[in-house]
C-alpha cells in the first residue's frame, strides 16, 4: 500500500473523528472503557506514522462536549485515562509539539493541568502539531467567536463591515492552524458530530467502517491515497485546475 502514496502530496492537515471506540470493546465481550484505552492506544500509533510521513497538522476529536451526556462512569474513565496516559517519549522522539482545542474549562481540574503542562513541555517542537480536540463543540466555538466579534463592534473597537471570513478564522479555538485537508471519520458514520464545521468547508472526507482501535498504518495510507486520487477544484473547474498545475510545473 505505501508505495501507492505520493510523497510530494501529503496532506498539510489530516484531522480524524476516532469512532467506534465503544463498539470495539463490546464485540470483544469488554466493558466501553476498554476501547478508549485501545484507542489511545491507537493515537498513539497514529501520530507517529503521521510524524513520519511528513504532516505538518493532525487534529484528532476525542470528546465532544455532547459527550459529557453519557453515563458518569464512562466520562469519568475517560478522564482518567488522559490523565495517565500519555507517555512524554511520544512527542520527544517526534519532534511533535502538543496542543488543546476546545473549552478546556470544562473539563476537571487535574485534566486541565495535565493537558497545560503537555502543552508547556512540548512547546520547542517544531515538528508535527499534535492537537486534541477536547472538550470540542463547533457550534459552541462560533457562538463564542460570534460574541468575541459583537463585543468588539460595540465597544467602537471595529466595524461591522470590516467583518471578513479572515476575522471569523481568526477568533476560532483553532486560529493558528491551517484549514484540514482531509477529514476522516472512522467507525461507520458517516457524519461530522459538530467537528470543525467553519474549517471543514473545503476539506475532503473519508469515512471507513473500522474502528478507531483498528485504524492501522495501512488504513491511514488508504486514506491518504483516497485523498490523493481526488482533485480539489475550489469551485473552479477541471480544465482551470489542470492549467494551473501545467503552469506551475513550467515555472519549476
Ligand atoms: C469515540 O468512540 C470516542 C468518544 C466519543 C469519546 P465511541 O465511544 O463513540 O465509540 P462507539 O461509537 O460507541 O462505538
Ligand atoms: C464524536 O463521536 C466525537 C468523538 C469521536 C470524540 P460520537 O460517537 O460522540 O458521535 P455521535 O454521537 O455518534 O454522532
Ligand atoms: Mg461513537
Amino acid at each position: 500500500m505505501k508505495e501507492l502514496l505520493d510523497m510530494n502530496r501529503i496532506p498539510q492537515h489530516i484531522a480524524i473523528i476516532m469512532d467506534g471506540n465503544g463498539r470495539w470493546a463490546m464485540d470483544r465481550g469488554l466493558d466501553r472503557t476498554f476501547g478508549h484505552k485501545a484507542g489511545l492506544d491507537n493515537l498513539e500509533q497514529v501520530t507517529t506514522v503521521c510524524s513520519n510521513l511528513g504532516v505538518k497538522y493532525l487534529t484528532v476529536y476525542a470528546f465532544s462536549i455532547e459527550n459529557f451526556n453519557r453515563p458518569a462512569y464512562e466520562v469519568e474513565a475517560l478522564m482518567g485515562l488522559v490523565l495517565s496516559f500519555f507517555k512524554m517519549q511520544l512527542f520527544h522522539n517526534n519532534n511533535v509539539s502538543f496542543h488543546v482545542v476546545g473549552d478546556v474549562e470544562r473539563l476537571p481540574q487535574s485534566v486541565q493541568d495535565k493537558l497545560r503542562s503537555m502543552v508547556e513541555e512540548t512547546a520547542m517542537y517544531d515538528g508535527m502539531a499534535m492537537t486534541i480536540a477536547m472538550p470540542y463543540s463547533s457550534k459552541q466555538e462560533l457562538v463564542n467567536v460570534s460574541k468575541t466579534i459583537a463585543r468588539k463592534v460595540q465597544n467602537g473597537e471595529m466595524n461591522i463591515d470590516d467583518i471578513t471570513e479572515d476575522t471569523i478564522s481568526e477568533n476560532l479555538w483553532t486560529n493558528w492552524m491551517p484549514d484540514p485537508d482531509l477529514l476522516i471519520r472512522t467507525g461507520g458514520e458517516v457524519r461530522i458530530s459538530n467537528y470543525l464545521l467553519w474549517q471543514c468547508a473545503y476539506s475532503e472526507f473519508y469515512f471507513c467502517d473500522c474502528y478507531w482501535p483498528d485504524f492501522s498504518e495501512e488504513e491511514l495510507h488508504k486514506a491518504i491515497i483516497s485523498y490523493q486520487n481526488r482533485q480539489r477544484r475550489f469551485g473552479k473547474t477541471e480544465a482551470q485546475i489542470e492549467a494551473e498545475a501545467e503552469e506551475e510545473v513550467n515555472n519549476k
